[in-house]
């Protein structure tokens, strides 16, 4: 069952299933070994999928959740290991969006649930996305509209109890650090994320990014080779509507896009993220 959260569409099941959790392995096309994110209604059923708390988590969810941040939080043993590819953690977060909420507090159990898209690509902002990419692999789509934040939650991580943050996303890291009052890291165990993988969030077409001043030597040079270049700069690159302009490129028929690398500020951070690896040499 696919749902609408606030950063893009997911593609859920009961956490407390091993055939459920399994089923969404296979519709996504995704290797066992790449962990979901559990879902939960509210911060109280969230934390409580928590074996123990590290200090500034508890913070960091009064401040965000609900919202776009995810945790990775030593689990219990109420999440089957099918979740976490065998791992120890489990990451936990409580969306926004309306519908999602309605949902969880229905169906009274945790939701695991990646991004509603086959694994490596483009991540779902519309139900419409949503049935294009898994319409026969998903039993119904909640339609929510279009997502407001258009990127993926943040995934932050305690490693010896310190914040690091492991995927940029929707809760900019000047606000993290605002919470916490210092500065968090960055990067992770790079097989455990599979956004962290070279090629990710792919369109079909070839991705090339630039920074504003590079953008018109770019498109002069890729011109010459190009069937059809499309590009992508400015509003097109904003983080909730990055995701729908690398799809509209692709309807549009082309094989080369071109994308302006926007400033590091705010989402800006997961949006450059977002496009080093579209634009990564592809693995599938
Ligand atoms: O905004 C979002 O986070 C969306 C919506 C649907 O909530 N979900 C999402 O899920 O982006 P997915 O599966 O596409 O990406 C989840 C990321 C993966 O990179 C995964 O490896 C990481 O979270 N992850 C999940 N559990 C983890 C864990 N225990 N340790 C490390 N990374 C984990
Ligand atoms: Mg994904």
């Amino acid at each position: 069952m696919a749902f609408p959260t606030e950063t893009v569409y997911g593609l859920g099941a009961l956490a407390t299933s091993e055939a459920a959790v399994g089923a969404i392995f296979k519709a996504k096309g995704r290797p066992a070994t790449h962990p979901l994110i559990v879902h939960s209604a509210n911060t109280e059923e969230a934390l409580g999928l928590a074996r123990e708390l590290p200090a500034l988590a508890e913070r960091l969810a009064r401040a965000f959740w609900p919202g776009p941040l995810t945790m990775i939080l030593p689990k219990t043993d109420r999440i089957p290991d099918v979740v976490t590819g065998g791992q120890d953690s489990v990451g936990v977060r409580v969306p926004a969006h309306p519908v999602a909420q309605a949902l969880l507090y229905q169906v009274g159990v945790p939701v695991a649930a990646p991004s509603a898209n086959r694994f490596g690509k483009v991540s779902p902002t519309r139900a419409e996305h949503v049935r294009r990419d898994l319409g026969p692999r998903t039993a119904f789509i909640l339609d929510g509209g279009p997502c407001r934040v258009g990127v993926e939650s943040t995934i932050i991580a305690f490693p010896g109890g310190e914040p690091r943050i492991l995927r940029p996303g929707g809760v900019s890291r000047e606000a993290i650090e605002a919470v916490l009052e210092r500065p968090v890291g960055i990067g992770g165990d790079p097989v455990r994320v599979p956004g962290a993988l070279a090629s990710h969030y792919a369109p079909r077409a070839r991705v090339v990014t630039a920074s504003d001043a590079e953008l018109g030597a770019a498109a002069r040079f890729l011109r010459r080779t190009a069937h059809r270049l499309i590009i992508l700069r400015g509003r097109a690159v904003e983080a909730d509507r990055l995701y729908e302009s690398l799809r509209k490129a692709d309807e549009a028929g082309a094989d080369v896009i071109l994308a302006e690398l926007p400033s590091e500020a705010g989402l800006g951070w997961a949006v450059r993220d977002r496009l080093w690896k579209a634009e990564a040499p592809r693995t599938r």
